[in-house]
């Protein structure tokens, strides 16, 4: 089956939106960095490592959902075609594809549209997807969704027949501040027609004795996640951070219900960021914020998805109840 790629980022999008994000954020008080400049080979390597952690439960609580409910789910939205936002490997959407074309009557076509912003995730996913699927129909669209999302979800005239499952998984629309989390969701409604559905994976609010572990594991790969994004304005703006000056600091604020990651000054810390000729000085103690991570109710999430202009079509959670797949339609 032919695997199809479009490319709507400039070359230097990538260059050009880090230095405008470290600028911003250094300059800023208190002190921020968003939290997608953590994915460089090293940052994603560490994420993975994440995902395996007995603390952090929202991939393996994710993946427990898909497998015991991607029929269901997918049977809900009655679509044959998948679009993923962020599909990054795309492994945990292998179940949502298998219930697609269990689905899909004999002489029409099951397709896979993946949205991320790193092509090598993107081309060896299609490349695994295809070696798998020989009869699915797979794109790739490189673009960033917070930006493009109507270019990314947009389909040739007669290419789609009957409705799309946009799915966006992971949890990761908790990185997003509740203003952009709000923009998010009115934009992909504006962009999704009569027949779409859209398919969320949130965490959900718990004690923080079991959300402050998954952000401050007892191996330290959190930590080092965290301090590897000084590494990556060091070698990407010829920034002089040095990670010995910094700890990784993981907080619940129970009044946003979200978690806050924090890099902390352990003493006064001055840093040139070279090609941005900025200098940027931390008195000790002074945090930065590098992630927030939020956790959902149900209620909530029906209040800002009706807000947008959504309907629910679907709720799933984990046997443990800590994570949740739900479904939306346009209302
Ligand atoms: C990608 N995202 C949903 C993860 C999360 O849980 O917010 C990133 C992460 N940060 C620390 N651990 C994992």
């Amino acid at each position: 089956m032919a695997q199809r790629h479009r490319d709507h980022l400039p070359e230097d999008f990538s260059e050009r939106s880090l230095a405008q994000d470290v600028r911003a954020g250094l300059t800023s008080s208190p002190k921020t960095l968003p939290p997608k400049w953590f994915y460089d080979k090293v940052g994603s390597e560490l994420y993975e490592e994440i995902t395996r952690l007995p603390e952090y439960y929202p991939f393996a609580a994710e993946r427990e959902i898909l497998l015991d409910h991607a029929a269901e789910i997918v049977g809900a939205a009655s679509c044959r075609h998948l679009v993923e936002l962020g599909s990054g490997s795309s492994e945990k959407t292998r179940a949502l594809i298998e219930a697609v074309l269990a689905t899909t009557p004999e002489g029409e076509q099951a397709a896979y549209r993946a949205i991320d912003v790193s092509d090598s995730a993107l081309h060896a996913a299609a490349d695994d997807l295809a070696a798998r699927y020989p009869t699915l129909d797979i794109e790739t669209v490189r673009a960033d969704f917070e930006h493009g999302l109507a270019q990314a979800l947009a389909v040739d005239e007669g290419e789609v027949f009957g409705g799309r499952l946009v799915v966006f998984l992971g949890g990761t629309i908790g990185n997003q501040a509740p203003d952009q989390r709000a923009h998010f969701l009115t934009t992909l409604r504006s962009d999704l027609r009569a027949g779409d559905a859209f398919l969320l994976g949130a965490d959900l609010v718990k004690s923080p004795d079991v959300l402050l572990p998954a952000y401050d594991d007892a191996a330290g790969v959190t930590a080092a996640f965290n301090l590897n994004v000084l590494e990556v304005v060091n070698s990407r703006l010829g920034a002089d951070f040095d990670a010995a000056d910094f700890r990784h600091v993981a907080v619940w604020d129970a009044e946003h219900a979200w978690i806050e990651m924090r890099l902390e000054a352990v003493r006064d810390v001055h840093v040139r960021i070279a090609d941005l000729d900025l200098e940027v000085d931390f008195a000790a103690g002074e945090q930065l914020r590098t992630e927030i991570s939020a956790k959902f109710t149900r209620e909530r999430l029906q209040a800002e998805f009706e807000q947008a202009g959504f309907a629910a079509a679907g709720w799933w959670t984990d046997r443990a109840n800590r994570f949740s797949g739900s479904l939306w339609t346009p209302a």
